[in-house]
């Protein structure tokens, strides 16, 4: 990604990455697949769920993870640390049985609430397909 790119990643995650409780209740309403290999959440009523303490501290976890990759991205020299952070998390999901399959369901569902409710399209949703696409191929060499 170039400085310019990640500036325009940036952006359209800015407008979205205070609303982390809805982004997650949205990721497990589209699949409940994901929802289930939650063990504090599996079988259990997503909207009673939603309103819980350990919802919103799962949901701020992921946000901030990727607030934290994006902040080092388009910048060559951080290239190592962001695969040593996302090859961790993909060691992590491997270890929890977390599918290809499930994280591109992850990844759509999460795509399509940034246009919906923030603004991606032109170059800034080509710099956020590519920003995943590198983010992913990480994750994938871990499974
Ligand atoms: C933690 C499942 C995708 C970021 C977890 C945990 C589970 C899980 C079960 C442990 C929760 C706990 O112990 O309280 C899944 C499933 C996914 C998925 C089924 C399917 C798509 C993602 C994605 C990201 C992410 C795409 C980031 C972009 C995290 C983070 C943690 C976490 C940062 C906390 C650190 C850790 O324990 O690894 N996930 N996850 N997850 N997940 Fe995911």
């Amino acid at each position: 990604l170039t400085h310019e790119q990640a500036d325009q990643v940036r952006h359209a995650w800015d407008k979205v990455k205070h609303n982390e409780v809805e982004i997650l209740h949205e990721i497990f309403k589209e699949h409940p697949d994901i929802q289930n290999k939650f063990p504090q959440f599996a079988g259990k009523d997503l909207e009673t769920i939603k309103e819980e303490a350990s919802f919103a501290t799962h949901a701020t976890r992921i946000v901030s993870f990727l607030t934290e990759i994006l902040s080092l991205a388009g910048n060559p020299d951080t290239i190592p640390a962001i695969k040593t952070r996302v090859n961790e998390m993909g060691q992590n999901h491997r270890n929890r049985g977390v599918t290809k399959e499930q994280l591109n369901e992850f990844r759509h569902t999460l795509t399509d609430y940034v246009k919906h409710h923030g603004s991606l399209d032109g170059d800034a949703e080509q710099a956020w397909n590519q920003a995943f696409d590198c983010i992913y191929e990480v994750i994938f060499s871990n499974l």
